[in-house]
């Protein structure tokens, strides 16, 4: 399986910073991305058709979007549709993502129905997530894991759950190591990507094996050779150390 390597620009660049980023990216990988590799860059709305323009023809390089609102169009000031994101050149879409979780108040609920029509549009969805301290601390991380898995996944018809295998990668994000420098441990990443892979099992039977799991969370240039070879991650969903080129590309070839 390739590793995914995903940038998580959050709310940073304007457009020329985008432009400039992703020029660096393009023109690197397209000597050589590893073989073995693949890179999504979720930049925000503004930067996507950018970033897009800069990835076009460049193979293992694919663009995001952070979030979208899950209906084709209509009154609902503020939002964007999967439409929209596809115009602008984004194949993937991040679902559930702390931020949006705990900032934006979104509930299992919203997730679910966000994943089922990202999915349903033809969107590849990168489904996050992960405890807080406090559940961490409480004993709660596998019934935290399996409430957020079950109610995005288990909604999802048979049909659908048979095409998940190339359109579902999860990221496993412990909340309390976003954006804190705090990197959960080898054995606690192990344990947590077990669970995670054993639910899937669970919902999606021997497809499970074929979901992409994803670490995020404070991964840097000098952590995520030692992350990525650990059982059971494929991939890293990386958000400070995404934000400058050079130091990306260090962690798309750990
Ligand atoms: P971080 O963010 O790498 O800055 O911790 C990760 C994320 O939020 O996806």
């Amino acid at each position: 399986m390739k590793k995914i390597i995903a940038a998580n620009w959050k709310m940073h660049k304007i457009r020329p910073e985008a432009a400039k980023e992703a020029a660096v990216l393009a023109q690197s990988l397209v000597k050589g991305t590893p073989d073995n590799r693949l890179v999504v860059v979720f930049p925000p709305y503004t930067d996507i058709a950018t970033v897009a323009d800069a990835f076009s023809g460049v193979n293992n390089l694919a663009v995001g979007g952070q979030n979208f609102y899950p209906a084709e169009s209509g009154a609902y000031t503020g939002e964007i549709s999967p439409a929209m994101l596809r115009d602008a050149g984004a194949t993937w879409a991040l679902t559930g993502h702390s931020e949006r979780r705990h900032i934006f108040a979104e509930n299992d609920d919203i997730i679910a129905k966000k994943t089922a029509f990202g999915l349903a549009q033809g969107f590849k969805i990168m489904l996050c997530v992960g405890e807080t301290l406090k559940e961490r601390d409480d004993g709660e991380l596998k019934s935290v894991l399996s409430r957020q898995l079950s109610t995005a996944i288990a909604p999802l018809s048979p049909a659908e759950r048979d095409r998940l295998g190339d359109k579902l990668a999860i990221a496993y994000e412990p909340v309390w190591a976003i954006g804190t420098g705090k990197v959960a441990e080898p054995q606690e990443i192990i344990d947590a990507h077990a669970e995670v892979r054993d639910l899937l099992r669970g919902l999606v039977g021997d497809m499970a094996k074929d979901l992409p799991i994803l670490y995020g969370g404070s991964v840097k240039a000098n952590n995520a050779g030692a992350i990525l070879a650990l059982d059971n991650v494929d991939g890293l969903l990386v958000g400070g150390a995404s934000l400058e080129a050079t130091g990306f590309l260090e962690i798309i070839g750990a």
